[in-house]
């Protein structure tokens, strides 16, 4: 090829950039599509759940930052990316090491978990320790602060949000028949409680969104609040039968699904796209999908390893509606270029890639093994039992007056107690000896 057309071809990339730029709106409150909902904070940038990364969040542009509720030995909420504190603090090389223990019912394989410790055993000995998911390759995030940033309560984490530039807060509840039943504490009521006391419950500025993938906890909320219910899908799936979705319609109003359950992959191949989103879209539901990760090894080959082609892919491939990611940042800088909502003058780099394109080109001797089918969600997927009542339990939680939960967070298991010994003690006193 003659060098003029190189530079013809130069030319014509500059003018198509230069269209592009003067579209950007560098705005940070553009609020459109995608929805952007941080997970565990930027916790691609810092440890996640820390003071470091709900601010890193915010700063990059989320609309949404989250906190995974757990709940301490002296029953405090806090924001924790997993019950089990081997996986996100430094416990195991702390005094309180030797405290594991199994409890298959909320995770396999040996935990120290957050209610085996108090918030102040908590915060003043151990640190956070970064998430490395894609560790077997050797990736790990920001080392310089692997252990940085302070771990926050619930309210913590509730205040700081509060005077940020948000759509809202995200909290997402899990276990809470485990802890309602062995540790006779009750975390929606905690969840709700909370948000009340931080005056969420009442103002109008920010929205508060729910997130669980347990019916039971939604539907708990659906009758106390009026929050806005996000139920997850913690499956790939290929489809969901109507009557799972009439189901869900009855508690929620957004569903997030994996990244699978729209585009599946076979050792790193896209192999097509299912009618999922479009499903529930005109079911009435926002559909979020989960989860963006920047490291390159995280996206499929056909989206060249590239974060941004890979939102790209979702937003106007799929048209999803929300995207759930540990780097807002890249979810942000993506919505701010309005070179992908050009439509049909859009240049070519941000045109979706064809569904299963690398397949067709591929050797068919070098090609990834079929996937095995996904299911598709029942209705009795979706269909929990209702949580159980608080259980007195006489465990070393909650129990005794001493280990007991502060007065702000009373625990109904004790009311309850209270409440059957005083109306036996009336029920004594007026009968006649
Ligand atoms: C950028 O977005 C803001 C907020 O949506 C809007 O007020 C402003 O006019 C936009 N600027 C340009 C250049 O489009
Ligand atoms: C952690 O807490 C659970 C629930 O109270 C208890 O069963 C377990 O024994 C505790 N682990 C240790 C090591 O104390
Ligand atoms: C909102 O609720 C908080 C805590 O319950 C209360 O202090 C505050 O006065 C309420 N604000 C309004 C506007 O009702
Ligand atoms: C499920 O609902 C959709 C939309 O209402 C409808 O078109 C479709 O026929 C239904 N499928 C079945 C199996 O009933
Ligand atoms: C969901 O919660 C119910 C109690 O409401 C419990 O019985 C069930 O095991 C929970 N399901 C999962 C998958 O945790």
């Amino acid at each position: 090829m003659p060098f003029w057309n190189h530079l013809e071809c130069f030319t014509e990339f500059l003018i198509v950039l230069a269209g592009c730029y003067s579209h950007i709106n560098m705005s940070n409150s553009d609020h459109g599509k995608p929805l952007i909902i941080s997970h565990n904070g930027a916790s691609g940038v810092y440890p996640d759940c820390t003071d470091l990364s709900y601010q890193q969040a915010v700063t990059d542009g989320a609309d949404y930052i989250d906190c995974p509720v757990q709940v301490t030995k002296d029953g405090i909420l806090i924001c924790m990316s997993s019950i089990n504190l081997m996986e996100v603090t430094t416990v195991t090389t702390s005094p309180f090491s030797s405290l594991s223990s199994v409890i298959p019912e909320i995770h396999d394989g040996p935990g120290i978990f957050t209610f085996n410790l108090t918030w102040e055993e908590i915060h003043k000995n151990l640190k956070p320790a970064a998430s490395n998911p894609e560790i077997q390759y050797s990736i790990y995030r920001n080392p310089l602060y692997k252990n940085g940033g302070n771990f926050m309560r619930l309210g913590d984490f509730l205040a700081f949000g509060k005077d940020k530039d948000l759509t809202g807060i995200l909290i997402s509840i899990e276990n809470a028949a485990f802890l309602a039943e062995k540790l006779g504490y009750s975390v929606t009521d905690g969840v709700m409680r909370a948000l009340q006391d931080s005056g969420y419950s009442n103002q109008t500025g920010q929205e508060v969104m729910i997130l669980s993938k347990n019916s039971s906890v939604l539907i708990k909320f659906r009758q106390q609040t009026k929050y806005e219910l996000v139920y997850m899908v913690d499956e790939s799936i290929s489809d969901m039968v109507n009557s799972s979705i009439m189901d869900i319609k009855q508690f929620a109003h957004m569903i997030a699904i994996s990244k699978q359950s729209v585009y599946p992959v076979s050792q790193q191949f896209i192999t097509g796209q299912t009618k999922l989103v479009q499903k529930l879209q005109s079911a009435g539901f926002a559909v979020y999908v989960y989860l963006f990760r920047n490291e390159f090894v995280s996206q499929p080959w056909d989206f060249l390893s590239d974060p941004t082609v890979e939102i790209n892919m979702y937003v106007q491939g799929a048209g999803v509606d929300g995207i759930i990611t540990e780097y807002p940042g890249t979810a942000a800088a993506y919505r701010r270029n309005t070179c992908s909502k050009l439509g049909d003058q859009a240049p070519s780099y941000m045109s979706p890639v064809p569904v299963g394109g690398l397949l067709q080109i591929m050797d068919p001797q070098a090609l990834p093994p079929t996937l095995a089918p996904m299911p598709s969600l029942h209705a009795a997927d979706v269909v929990e039992p209702p949580l159980p009542a608080v259980s007195p339990k006489p465990s070393s939680f909650g129990a005794g007056e001493e280990s007991g939960l502060p007065p702000s967070q009373p625990s109904y298991g004790r009311h309850l107690v209270a409440l059957i010994f005083l109306s036996s003690v009336m029920l004594c006193g007026s009968l006649p000896v």
